[in-house]
């Protein structure tokens, strides 16, 4: 058998998305010739900043500010291909160059506006009762693809495959949205228009990426995974059905890349050093009160995508660890604890008491989740600006105290820790698996 290299990272959400995934696969991105999302769309929103630059990222990979690395949309996507078109004309446009540092896998699923308009449908139909999606047709498009009445890539871009193959689709669709929830589908002339020109200025760019990536790993490439939403967002390992409809952790890396697992080197998860969630679904450590209000605001707590106010919490241990089993993680990204300055005391929760029990791992049951009360351990707060330090021995003792018992309460390494958002504001911790990717010094 052939031996396989093991120069792969992937990073993913350990919570339930927005960690600041962006912030850190930008980072170490000068680090590989690679970096590929594999699953999602563009409910995702990663944020990169460095200087006076701003990028909010939806379907392109966080490694497209970097010279010299060539960035993949993977099979496991959901790509609409009107919104990654707007996202390559604004990076473009913000002046950074589009063309030979991008490529859209052929077998990546197309989302059709029909896909769009029967999520908000759906949302609106179930009102209080809602999973709160980004309403950007995600769900319904896996769906398609489940049932194996999906249009890829490779079909939008020949105009008479495309008719063809979403004639039927469309049609299905239209008479769907018009009977369960009386709404009127767009006229279907003007979408094959739309859709056909879409396919002939995407047509460069797409191609078989698992064998784009194979070849490259022979020849000795560096890949990095970027992981969209999180783990307690998974579809199978999450807060179902409070969840997205994509595998989020490293095995949806191989399954979304085309890639042998056994070519994963390295896991890392990215892990803010509080909770926040946007949408409905249970929420144990949630704060309804100052505390939370005040971590949403430091925090700029407000959906990357909708502008949603994102709900904050305290650290939750159980959710980690349950990260931790199922990515088997070799470090932990701690982003944002300079959002916590103020705070005293600093909540771990690291149980939760349902009835008289006291569990330690995430019941399958969400009517049973939604009835976890939290157990916590009290930190001291520290209670002064750790804002943009980078070097751990200067952060307040007390800070250090806590990133230490995270550590310990979570069972993993803390590799890289956030004291801002932009490139430098971070501190590099050596004496992880992550350390041979690290960059020297951030810029
Ligand atoms: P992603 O979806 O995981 O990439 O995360 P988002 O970009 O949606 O949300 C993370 C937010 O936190 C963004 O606004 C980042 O700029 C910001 N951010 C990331 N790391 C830090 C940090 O360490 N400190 C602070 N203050 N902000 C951070
Ligand atoms: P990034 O990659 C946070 C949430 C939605 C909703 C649920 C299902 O930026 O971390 P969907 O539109 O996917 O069907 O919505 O998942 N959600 C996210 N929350 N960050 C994200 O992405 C998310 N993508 C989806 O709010 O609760
Ligand atoms: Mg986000």
């Amino acid at each position: 058998m052939r031996q396989q290299n093991r120069n792969v990272v992937v990073v993913v959400g350990g919570q339930w998305g927005d960690e600041g995934k962006g912030k850190v696969v930008d980072l170490i991105s000068p680090s590989f010739d690679l970096v590929a999302r594999y699953q999602g769309g563009h409910n995702a929103g990663h944020t990169v900043k460095f200087e006076d630059r701003h990028f909010a990222l939806r379907l392109i990979p966080s490694g497209i500010c970097r010279e010299g690395v060539l960035n993949l949309i993977g099979n496991g996507l959901v790509v609409d291909p009107r919104a990654l078109l707007a996202e390559m004309d604004s990076l473009r446009k913000a002046g950074v160059p589009i063309g030979d540092n991008l490529r859209i896998s052929d077998r990546a699923h197309v989302i059709l506006p029909t896909h769009a308009l029967m999520d908000g449908a759906r949302e609106k139909a179930l009102g209080s009762a809602g999973i709160g999606t980004t309403s950007r047709g995600i769900g319904p498009t896996y769906e398609t693809k489940a049932a194996r009445t999906g249009i890829r890539m490779a079909d939008l871009v020949d105009p008479d495959r495309f008719v063809k193959a979403v004639m039927p689709l469309l049609s299905y669709h239209t008479d769907a949205l018009k009977h369960f929830f009386q709404v009127e589908a767009p006229n279907v002339e003007a979408t094959l228009a739309e859709y056909i020109e879409c396919g002939r200025r995407l047509a460069p760019m797409v191609t078989d990426v698992s064998v784009l990536i194979s070849e490259r790993l022979e020849a000795g490439a560096r890949l990095l995974c970027e992981g969209a939403q999180g783990l307690m967002l998974d579809l199978d390992h999450g807060t179902y059905p409070f969840v997205t409809s994509s595998s989020c952790g490293p095995g949806g890396a191989a399954i979304g890349l085309g890639l042998p697992p056994s070519a994963i080197g390295v896991v890392v998860a990215v892990m803010k050093a509080y909770t926040t969630r946007v949408g409905s679904g249970p929420f144990p450590t949630e704060l309804h009160d100052e505390i939370g209000e005040r971590i949403r605001t430091r925090g700029g707590e407000f959906g990357t995508v909708t502008g949603r106010p994102r709900r904050t919490g305290w650290f939750d241990a159980i959710v980690a660890r349950t990260a931790v089993r199922i990515g088997g993680l070799d470090a932990l990204a701690l982003t944002k604890l300079d959002i916590l300055d103020e705070e005293d005391p600093i909540r771990i929760c690291v149980g939760y008491r349902i009835g008289d029990r006291t569990l330690t791992e995430i019941p399958a049951r969400i009517d049973h989740y939604e009835q976890a009360c939290p157990v916590y351990r009290d930190f001291p707060g520290w209670k002064s600006s750790t804002a943009g330090i980078s070097e751990f021995e200067r952060l307040p003792e007390k800070a250090r105290q806590y990133v230490a018992a995270l550590e310990e309460e979570v069972g993993c390494r803390v590799a890289l820790l956030g004291t801002g958002a932009k490139r430098h504001e971070t501190i590099l911790r050596p004496g992880t698996r992550l350390d041979a990717w690290l960059p020297a010094t951030v810029r």
